[in-house]
């Protein structure tokens, strides 16, 4: 990807929380961590030192434990809270120091944020909630409700237009929710924890509708979640929050394979490797390659699933050959290789 396709830059961001954020930011400069400065200040760092880009059309996804600094992180994207210190740019165009009006603006338009809890209004129909943030931005109720209506459509909730919240199930009041943030048609979508209050299968539900208008509409949505399972379905790229700090950002892929700490390579435990892992992705050169001319035996493409070449490994007496797209040799697979990975995640 090419830095035009950059659409949110974040640079050096900081947050302090707390009546001396100068303090801290001087103790964060001597090396102080998250929790020394609130044991000595009672400063809280909600981020620390955030430096990355999300890029346009990705479904980017901000993991960590409770208290890492996700939901601050997205609130300084739409400044709902203002850094101590950095900058975000959004389309290049900076973002920290626009004047409220000008934010108002960038909050209708560039960013609309789903949370966890719906926030429907439980007096509202159904196609007024899901216009709602239409009407607080000035917009005639024709319009609104035509892009409403068609907000509804994507979600599937057709038909259920003058229903009102409390006759729908979770899962389809958070379909509202997410209804009304599309019908802003915004440059990117903020989701915290938005599936997190679901039940499993309407989750996943969810999930699969999430990745599906994704795939339509090629929109940027920055998803917070603390579920890896959740993460690796919908994120292409995963960045990892430690205590203010965001300590890795890469595919799902690339943070199992090559995790930089225990932090992040707890999350990983007991995941079942081959959901993720292509067969490139464990390819090794080695000596004992097969004898090229044995056209009898059965090669696998480096980007095949891991899981769906697992029993070709298995029921070949040799390492088994992997090739990309064009027929290029890339390594080949063992069969301890494949035990020694799998059992290395689990
Ligand atoms: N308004 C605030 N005032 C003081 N401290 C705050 C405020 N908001 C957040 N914090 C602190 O900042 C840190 C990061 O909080 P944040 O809500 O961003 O975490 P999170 O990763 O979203 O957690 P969770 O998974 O529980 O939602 C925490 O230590 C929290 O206590
Ligand atoms: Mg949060």
């Amino acid at each position: 990807m090419s830095l035009a396709d950059e659409i949110l830059s974040v640079r050096n961001i900081y947050k302090v929380f707390g009546p001396q954020p100068k303090l801290a930011m001087d103790m964060l400069g001597q090396g102080a961590d998250k929790n020394e400065i609130f044991n000595k200040t009672g400063q809280v760092v909600g981020v620390f030192d955030a430096t990355f880009s999300v890029m346009r059309g990705e479904i980017f996804v901000i993991m960590g434990l409770s208290g890492s600094g996700k939901s601050t992180m997205v609130r300084l994207f739409n400044r709902l809270i203002e850094p101590t210190s950095g900058t975000i740019h959004l389309n290049g165009k900076e973002i920290t120091g626009l004047s409220d009006e000008a934010l108002l603006d960038v909050r209708r338009k560039d960013m609309s944020m789903v949370f966890q809890s719906f926030a429907l209004m439980p007096h509202m129909s159904v196609l007024d909630n899901a216009a709602f943030g239409l009407e607080v931005s000035g917009v005639g109720q024709e319009e609104r409700h035509a892009r409403a209506r068609d907000a509804l459509k994507q979600v599937g909730l057709t038909g259920h237009e003058y229903s009102y919240p409390h006759q729908l199930s979770g899962g389809m009041q958070q379909r509202v929710g997410l209804a009304r943030a599309l019908a802003n048609d915004p440059a990117i979508l903020l989701m915290d924890e938005a599936f997190s209050a679901l039940d499993p299968l309407i989750r996943s539900e969810m999930q699969g509708e999430l990745i599906r208008l994704q795939a339509e509409q090629h929109r940027t949505i920055i998803f917070i979640s603390h579920d890896i399972e959740e993460a690796i379905r919908i994120g292409h790229r995963i960045a990892i929050m430690e205590g203010g700090r965001v300590v890795q950002i890469g595919s799902p892929q690339e943070l199992l394979c090559n995790p930089v700490n225990d932090y992040v390579r707890a999350f990983f435990k007991g995941f079942d490797a081959s959901k993720i892992l292509r067969a490139g992705d464990v390819a090794r050169i080695s000596d004992e390659y097969p004898r090229h001319d044995d056209r009898a035996r059965p090669t696998l493409r480096a980007d095949s699933p891991l899981q769906d070449v697992l029993h070709i490994v298995a029921n070949e007496p040799h390492p088994v050959a992997v090739l990309d797209k064009q027929g290029v040799f890339k390594g080949t697979i063992s069969k301890s290789q494949l035990l020694q990975t799998m059992s290395r995640h689990s």
